[in-house]
């Protein structure tokens, strides 16, 4: 049986409740909040990442102080010194979560310690300081219980929640910042693919990567997206959905999409997804669906994959599907996978539909939450 991982240990240790977290984030009069009209646009059209709510979470560190000035304010622009670190030197890190309502209007988030580990992770990789695990749980329960009018209900829509640290002190010198902001925004959202779980069309880029051995691609930071930037244009450009990146020290083995992991489905039911070899982000949901297949008795292999590998067990027959997954895809089949040399149509099948609706039930508190991994944020209001 597979060991957890670091961050799975961590995610593991138990946290206080939504009540007893919440408040650390004092919540500022708003004197604006959005019309019910522009509350019923946004719901009568759920895309992903393009409407915000009221409120923002925010806090500042600074040597002397820590993190401090907790709020949850009005949501809104940011005063940024245009020498702002960030602006130069991207030190900054993020997270993606969830808020889902539940069918008696309860308001639940997803493995919200799995998100504080990550982005205590990523801090440290990037020497930015790290933020309180009950820090971090209590600002996304203050700010959605601020928002609560703004998480939907429908099947396939939720809360997207994207906290995030960026360096905020104003100096051009080459050194970690001596001041940062902690924000969460939050975006009621539909499916992050315009055509929902229709099958993607991946571009194999056999000359750009998104991360390098002993960069910054096991950790959440712009940076690695900003890198994908330019192959994803290339490759929208002759039709494709996403690129998939192959490992830098070799150029032969496939490690991720950028925003989301990637699974091999085999014939014989077993499943592949590559290791986590320190270029690779450890996403929530591939660690989610690798332990519930494995509670099915499916056999989930994380290993190194060669793309040739792939390419010969499409051709064969072996590979049987392929899906890619993140907190804001879920899980989305693979239909095409190309590059200059091979263009192979990939089978669709069953594992894929059926561990998206697992786990989706899980979220939405249709099926036992057999792994804990639900967290409470509201009562039905
Ligand atoms: C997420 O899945 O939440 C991410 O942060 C990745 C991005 C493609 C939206």
């Amino acid at each position: 049986m597979r060991q957890p991982t670091d961050l799975e240990n961590l995610a593991a240790q138990p946290i206080a409740g939504a009540d007893e977290l919440a408040g650390a984030f004092a919540v500022q009069p708003h004197d604006a909040l959005k019309s019910a009209d522009e509350h019923a646009r946004v719901f009568s059209n759920l895309s992903f990442g393009v409407d915000f709510t009221d409120y923002m979470a925010h806090a500042t560190w600074t040597a002397e102080r820590g993190w401090h000035n907790k709020v949850v304010e009005p949501y809104g622009p940011l005063t940024l010194d245009p020498a702002g670190a960030v602006l130069h030197y991207g030190q900054e890190t993020f997270e993606g979560m969830k808020a889902y309502r539940h069918d008696d209007g309860s308001i639940w988030t997803f493995r919200p310690t799995y998100n504080a580990a990550r982005i205590n992770m990523s801090n440290r990789r990037l020497a930015i300081p790290e933020i309180a695990r009950e820090d971090f749980v209590a600002s996304i329960v203050d700010l959605v219980r601020a928002d609560a009018r703004w998480v939907p209900s429908e099947p396939g829509t939720s809360l997207y929640l994207r906290p995030f640290v960026f360096a905020s002190e104003s100096f051009l010198g080459v050194r970690a910042a001596s001041r940062y902001e902690y924000l969460v925004i939050a975006s009621p959202s539909g499916a992050y693919f315009k055509n929902g779980l229709q099958p993607i069309d991946l571009w194999v880029d056999r000359q750009y990567h998104r991360a390098g051995p002993g960069g910054m691609g096991d950790v959440k930071t712009g940076g690695n997206y900003a890198s994908s930037l330019l192959p994803k244009v290339r490759a929208s450009q002759t039709g494709f959905d996403e690129v998939l990146f192959l490992d830098a020290a070799t150029n032969t083995n496939i490690d991720e999409l950028g925003g989301m992991n990637i699974f091999v489905v085999m014939a014989d039911g077993s499943v592949k997804t590559p290791v986590l070899n320190g270029n690779i982000l450890p996403g929530g949901t591939r660690s989610s669906i690798i332990q519930l297949l494995e509670s099915h008795g499916t056999p989930v292999s994380e290993e190194t994959i060669s793309l040739q590998s792939v390419i010969d067990g499409l051709a064969s027959g072996e590979v049987a599907e392929m899906f890619a997954c993140g907190t804001a895809a879920v899980v989305t089949p693979i239909g095409r996978l190309a590059s200059d040399d091979f263009d192979i149509e990939v089978p669709l099948g069953d594992v894929t539909h059926a561990i998206y609706d697992e786990l989706t039930a899980i979220q939405l508190g249709h099926l036992e939450d057999r792994f804990g991994w639900l967290y409470k944020i509201a009562d039905a209001s």
